[in-house]
């Protein structure tokens, strides 16, 4: 599919089949595409939930104001995101590069980040953000469609997923087979409104 096929055809669906599933090899390919998704520093925050057990889908569901397609949809991803990725074993994600520019990276990367904890919490949450739009893009691409959802008790979300210290949960995205429609577009604003040239007035 057409990159911006994908970027109009994706919409945020909120009725699924319940009967459909996502053949293994599909969710492969979902989260090796996402794995591609840039992050500062290659810092790769995500942490990915895959959450397939039925009855743990129905407790989430619950936390997340009981809306149906957590259960119903063939995926449920609880996103989460670990804060501390900056400082944990980082030699990780320049392990492919010469020693050189690997001795210029890591330094690097703890100056940028030692000692500022919104920065930290930002930057995983960004990292979150932008696999998000990867995942259900490379979704809407496999013929699949897609739900990022926020409207959940993270506290309660966290605890269901057992999520480890310095985690957060960024987001739940549904991904599944369409049984109705999205409803049309709530309208987009206006690029005038959007894009502002060099400085903000
Ligand atoms: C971070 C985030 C959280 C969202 N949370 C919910 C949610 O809890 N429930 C829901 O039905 N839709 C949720 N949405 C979907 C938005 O309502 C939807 O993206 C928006 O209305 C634009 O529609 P579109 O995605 O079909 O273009 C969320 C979207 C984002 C990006």
């Amino acid at each position: 599919m057409n990159i911006f096929d994908a970027i109009e055809q994706r919409r945020s669906v909120k009725h699924y089949d319940p009967a459909a599933s996502m053949p293994e090899q599909d969710f492969e390919k979902l989260m090796s595409a996402m794995l591609l998704s840039p992050t500062s520093f290659n810092a790769q925050h995500w942490r990915v939930v895959r959450v397939q057990d039925k009855a743990l889908r129905a407790k989430i569901q619950q936390a997340a104001f009981d809306q149906a397609q957590v259960s119903d949809a063939a995926e449920l991803i609880v996103l989460c995101a670990d804060i501390n990725a900056w400082q944990d074993r980082p030699v990780r994600y320049w392990a492919n590069v010469d020693e050189s520019v690997r001795n210029v990276m890591l330094p690097m990367m703890k100056g940028f980040y030692e000692g500022k904890e919104q920065l930290q919490r930002d930057e995983a949450l960004r990292s979150c953000g932008i696999a998000a739009q990867t995942l259900m893009l490379a979704a809407k691409g496999l013929g699949y469609d897609s739900n990022p959802l926020i409207g959940f008790d993270a506290e309660q979300v966290a605890e269901l997923v057992n999520l480890p210290e310095g985690h957060l949960v960024s987001m739940l995205i549904a991904v599944g087979k369409a049984q109705q429609p999205a409803r049309p577009r709530g309208g987009q604003l206006p690029l005038e409104e959007i894009v502002v040239n060099n400085t903000f007035s």
